[in-house]
């Protein structure tokens, strides 16, 4: 997608040396942006726990290219497979990060040492740009909806309003995102589209990155407190709520960002439709419980505990907001359980969120 006026993607292989990965530093944004070069494993775990990169997608393509580097340094079996095991323990919730890994390990293992790094890098092109694509098809497959919104007869004029939480945009993936690529596709068709980004505490990726995205790409749109959907759905101010995933069970249920679940509760009370955009990258077959089953990472206490942000001189800056001394408890994901899902949104089409729904689309999974 464009930052001002130039074409970028959230990570690519540096074209001069052709083997050291570029990234944008996401933790700099809206402030600032900072193209980083990783250079070994080390830097690659490093994005991904820290939050450089971030977003179910994104992770997997890093993941990915993190194996390539550190075949750089070692490309002997023993290397690889603990190259592997690094990568898999920086973020637990996010399936891509083990579906990518699982998939290059796929391509590398039965490689001779010698012969592993062409293909590595190979493999991580292939994930990164059918990554693109996918995303692109969940676009057009999701514009339908935002279409349809806009036709509904007795509908009061003006854009059609999506509300959307946390960021599952461009940035969150290789390039187009997963629940904000609908929303390109249908401003790119001339179809007016409004977007309600929730903020998204404690890290605030709406309110910095689903609106950075938003501004530069010229989609109108309103940040609201994480609190507000509820009251604007039942104030018929919200058309449908569209959100990614980080892991999503074969029976449909939904693990996204922490408070997904109350909005997809406020969507059923007054009738909204639930979408929920994802590649098949993010279906974990596996597991059919989310609730139960779907590791949720706790991160540190500190991130509910300050804000981050610009002062009117231009520093950025980083406050506490609670009192010293009070605990403060960091759920980052939550569990939406599929029977408040109005539907997924796939590569292969939309689907009910459930097992037959899946299986429809993903006849191979049977
Ligand atoms: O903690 P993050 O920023 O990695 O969480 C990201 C989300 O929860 C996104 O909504 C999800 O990964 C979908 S991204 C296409």
């Amino acid at each position: 997608m464009q930052i001002d006026g130039h074409a970028y993607r959230t990570i690519w292989v540096d074209p001069e040396d052709r083997w050291s990965v570029r990234i944008i530093d996401q933790t700099r944004l809206p402030w600032a942006l900072e193209i980083l070069r990783l250079t070994t494993l080390d830097d690659a775990a490093h994005a991904i726990r820290a939050m450089l990169v971030r977003g179910a997608p994104l992770i997997g393509a890093t993941a990915a290219y993190g194996l390539c580097l550190a075949l750089r340094a070692d490309p002997a079996d023993a290397a690889l497979e603990r190259a592997a095991t690094t990568l898999a323990a920086t973020r637990p919730t996010a399936v891509n990060l083990r579906w990518a890994l699982d998939r290059m390990l796929a391509r590398l293992r039965p490689a001779a040492p010698g012969a592993r790094l062409a293909g590595a890098y190979d493999e991580a092109a292939r994930i990164a740009d059918e990554d693109a694509a996918q995303n692109a098809a969940i676009g057009r497959h999701g514009q339908t909806l935002i279409e349809t919104a806009a036709a509904r007869p007795g509908r009061p004029a003006g854009p059609v309003n999506v509300l959307t939480h946390c960021n599952a945009g461009w940035l969150a993936t290789v390039d187009w995102g997963t629940a904000i690529a609908p929303i390109y596709a249908a401003h790119n068709a001339g179809i007016p589209v409004h977007v309600w980004v929730d903020e998204t505490r404690p890290r605030n990726q709406g309110a910095s990155l689903t609106a950075y995205e938003l501004g530069k790409h010229g989609v109108p749109h309103t940040v609201i407190a994480d609190n507000a959907g509820g009251h604007l759905m039942q104030h018929g101010q919200v058309d449908l709520a569209i959100v990614g995933a980080d892991r999503v069970t074969r029976t449909g249920d939904v693990a996204n960002k922490i408070g997904t679940y109350l909005k997809a509760l406020a969507a059923k009370d007054t009738g909204v439709p639930f979408w929920v955009a994802v590649p098949s990258s993010t279906i974990d077959w596996t597991l059919a419980d989310g609730v139960a089953e779907i590791p949720i990472e706790e991160r540190a206490a500190a991130e509910v505990a300050t804000l981050t942000g610009r002062t009117e001189a231009g520093a950025v800056m980083t406050i506490r907001v609670i009192p010293d001394g009070s605990a403060a408890a960091n759920p980052a994901f939550d569990v939406t359980p599929a029977r408040l899902v109005t539907g997924l949104i796939t590569e292969r089409g939309r689907c009910p969120a459930t097992a037959e729904g899946l299986l429809g689309l993903f006849p191979e999974r049977r």
